[in-house]
């Protein structure tokens, strides 16, 4: 913290190497303070400020990632037209009081032909993971590579992508990663609508069916506790949905740690009730985690 004319402000460092950001946590961590990772594709919007404002109440120094990464983009999806806006990104950092941003380039992440892949198994076989194979193989890829190169005590990521957020907690419990995952909790519009920058491509009438979604989950975790099996809760409510002119990807009650379908629920055990619908052309996906 430095002060100038009175007022306080914090110089927020930009690094573009993976050997300056690993020297630079290591010397927050060597000074005592605590340390967040908020890995991003930039593009940043309220979705990442709710996980930046997480990170911040959690620990000392917030270092944001901003990285569109290639290898979770499946052939004849959006890479080269996904938005680049890294001065606004890196003001918006500036203005949630991040400490440092992280932009490396491709080469500097990927040094060229990767002999060694990833693979979710079954974790990526449902919800998302069916309509966009390979996706989550190459998210696991990156944020390895981040976890690797940026030694912070915490990594927030959003419960809204739910798949990816068990994915990332199953792979730093497995090898071993010294970090703890920390999950940041959906922001919703008054109306329940789960915040996205999707929802700005929709028309006002597809922005009013919108929050039907987060109303057929809720009635999800609501029937879950009558006699009714999983198949016919969940099939009631895509019905309900698809008659509203809501085109159902999927609607599913998986398990929480093996993400497969489950054909019964029992007592104490945590599920994950997760939709992603279309309006238009517009995807939307939900979720909500409970237990009966
Ligand atoms: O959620 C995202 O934006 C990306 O999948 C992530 C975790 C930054 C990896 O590229």
């Amino acid at each position: 913290m430095f002060t100038r004319t009175g007022l306080f402000f914090e110089i927020m460092k930009v690094i573009k190497t993976k050997r300056e950001i690993r020297q630079a946590v290591q010397k927050l961590r060597a000074d005592g303070r605590k340390t967040a990772l908020v890995p991003t594709m930039g593009a940043l919007h309220e979705g990442h400020v709710s996980l930046i404002k997480i990170a911040k109440e959690l620990t000392d120094d917030v270092i944001v990632s901003i990285f569109v990464n290639p290898t979770q983009f499946a052939p004849g999806e959006d890479f080269e037209k996904y938005p680049r806006p890294i001065e606004q990104d890196i003001e918006l950092c500036r203005n949630e009081g991040v400490s440092v941003v992280f932009t490396p380039s491709r080469e500097e992440m990927y040094r060229g032909t990767s002999y060694i892949s990833f693979d979710v198994k079954e974790l990526g076989s449902h919800l998302c993971g069916r309509s966009r194979p390979g996706h989550f193989n190459g998210v696991l890829q990156i944020v390895n590579k981040l976890f690797n190169n940026v030694p912070a005590d915490v990594a927030v990521f959003g419960q809204k992508d739910i798949q990816q957020f068990r994915i990332l907690e199953t792979m730093a419990d497995e090898f071993d990663h010294d970090i703890e995952i920390v999950m940041s909790e959906t922001i919703r519009a008054e109306d329940g609508l789960a915040l996205s920058s999707r929802n700005r491509y929709l028309s006002p009438e597809e922005r009013q069916k919108a929050p039907m979604l987060n109303e057929a989950l809720l009635s999800i975790t609501q029937k879950a506790a009558s006699d009714a099996t999983p198949t016919a809760i969940v099939t009631e409510q895509s019905q309900k949905l698809e008659s509203n002119g809501l085109k159902v990807d999927y609607l599913q009650i998986v398990d929480y740690n093996t993400l497969q379908p489950v054909q019964s629920l029992q007592n104490g055990k945590k599920y994950i009730a997760a939709g992603a619908i279309y309006l238009g052309n517009t995807r939307l996906i939900d979720n909500r985690i409970f237990q009966i």
